[in-house]
């Protein structure tokens, strides 16, 4: 099967993308005829939820949670509102943003003496994911930086007990853990099936203590899940070369109808979540619209935009929803020929009247209004808004570039050139 990574091509340049995007568009990969869905074990959505957490617990028959946090959530009260159901269990309160290696591994030996039989996540993506890597590590031993890739990790993991804090990353639903690896200065992540938390509890009342930023941020963060997963290959396109492991299915209609009604809800709710961070309805639909979210992009994919941020993420210490939110319009304008018609509807989902617009006009009324969002919830429209240095460009692009998992689910494969250009464009 084919690989069509343009990187040791001898082909100029300025033919490979047409060419790859040529037989993108006209490949229709034989293997591929099928697609699955997968979701966390059980959802439980809505206000009070968090007080199932004891029969959740019962259910599984765990005996020995550990409660994975941060400092944040235990001044805000939302760790002591946990423990308030479920008394007296063990706990890790250091998780930080974006966490770092040596957080997990702190987690993880915090966790060993009390020979948990289940890990509860509570938090934001950060807390979620680092619970996840301790389920792992409790399960299987050895090093998160072992389980980096596709499908990795060796078998079922304890139970994970996902429990977010803020509407964003739908890591309650999917196979994904992100950490930081400090060393190679960039963001990695372990996907694996076995990584879906058997329960996720999503009760938007513990949103309602996210600050103005964090809302903002996990907000843009779900609308790019959304539209990334929209706008991905088709997964009858998917040119997945021999041998390889894909967790990614690419787009497929249950992960186009989720991400539908996520894109609409985010139109709806996240500027009011952010603005009036009280407004519970707001909370309820940015954290329904983050779940959708987390579910379509965990079947079908998240793709240049998260490439391009995990290198700017691990170098400059932005929030993975501000980098994500920034780099959206620049990476749309590129994936646009690719995705005309997809980007009109997304136009429409977000509200825009597109009638009497050429498909070309309505495609790009879908940039220019997820620009208009970014800038309504007041994330920096440039890197260097951010403290990224020109120099650092052609550090980036080849990182990302390296990052083929996601690059084969863009609708068009980027040469490590074009994504310079993006980032240029973005500076
Ligand atoms: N596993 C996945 O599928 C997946 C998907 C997308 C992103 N991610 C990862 O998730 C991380 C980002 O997660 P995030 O955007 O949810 O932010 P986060 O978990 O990093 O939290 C950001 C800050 O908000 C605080 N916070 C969270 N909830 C709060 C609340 N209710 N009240 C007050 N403060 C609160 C936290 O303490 C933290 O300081 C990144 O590492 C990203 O790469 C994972
Ligand atoms: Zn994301």
């Amino acid at each position: 099967m084919t690989n069509f990574s343009t990187k040791r091509c001898l082909l100029p340049e300025k033919l490979r993308r047409p060419l790859a995007s040529f037989i993108f568009a006209h490949y229709v990969n034989p293997m591929r005829t099928t697609f699955s869905f997968s979701s966390s074990g059980r959802l439980i959505f809505g206000n009070h939820s968090l007080d199932q957490l004891p029969q959740t617990l019962q259910f599984l028959g765990v005996k020995r949670p550990f409660l994975v946090t941060d400092p944040i959530l235990v001044k805000v009260g939302l760790a002591e509102k946990l423990l308030a159901k479920v008394p007296g269990i063990p706990m890790f309160s250091d998780i930080g943003p974006e966490p770092s290696l040596a957080m997990i591994t702190n987690a993880y030996n915090a966790a060993l003496p009390h020979k948990p039989d289940a890990v509860i996540g509570l938090g934001g993506g950060s807390n979620m994911d680092a619970a996840k890597l301790v389920s792992i590590l409790l399960t299987h031993g050895g090093h998160p930086k072992d389980y980096v890739g596709e499908e990795k990790v060796p078998g079922p993991v304890i139970p994970n007990i996902a429990i977010p804090t803020t509407a964003g990353t739908g890591s309650e639903v999917s196979l994904a853990a992100v950490f930081t690896d400090t060393d190679a200065g960039i963001k990695v992540s372990t996907l694996s099936e076995y990584l879906r938390p058997k329960i996720a509890i999503v009760d938007p009342l513990l949103t309602l203590s996210c600050p103005p930023k964090v809302s903002a941020d996990s907000g843009m963060d779900a609308l790019v899940h959304a539209i990334e997963a929209f706008t991905a290959i088709d997964y009858q396109k998917f040119p997945v070369p021999d041998g390889a492991v894909s967790v990614y299915q690419g787009k497929n209609p249950l992960a186009d109808s989720m991400a539908e009604q996520a894109i609409k809800l985010v139109a709806k709710h996240l500027v009011q979540a952010v603005n009036h961070g009280d407004d519970l309805l707001a909370r309820e639909g940015m954290a329904l619209a983050a779940t959708l979210a987390g579910l379509a992009f965990s079947n079908a994919a998240v793709a240049l935009v998260h490439a391009m941020e995990y290198p700017v993420g691990a170098a400059v210490h932005c929030s993975h929803g501000e980098g994500n939110a920034l780099l959206l319009p620049h990476v749309m304008r590129f994936n646009k020929p690719a995705r005309l018609e997809e980007f009109a509807t997304i136009a429409t989902w977000l509200g825009e009247d597109v009638s009497g617009l050429s498909l070309e006009e309505a495609a790009e009324r879908a940039i220019i209004v997820v620009d208009r969002l970014r800038e309504a919830v007041k994330i920096p429209a440039r890197l260097r808004d951010i403290k990224v240095i020109p120099e650092q460009i052609p550090q980036f692009a080849k990182k990302a570039i390296t990052i083929t998992r996601l690059m084969r689910v863009n609708p068009i494969y980027p040469t490590e050139s074009d994504i310079e250009k993006i980032y240029q464009a973005a500076y």
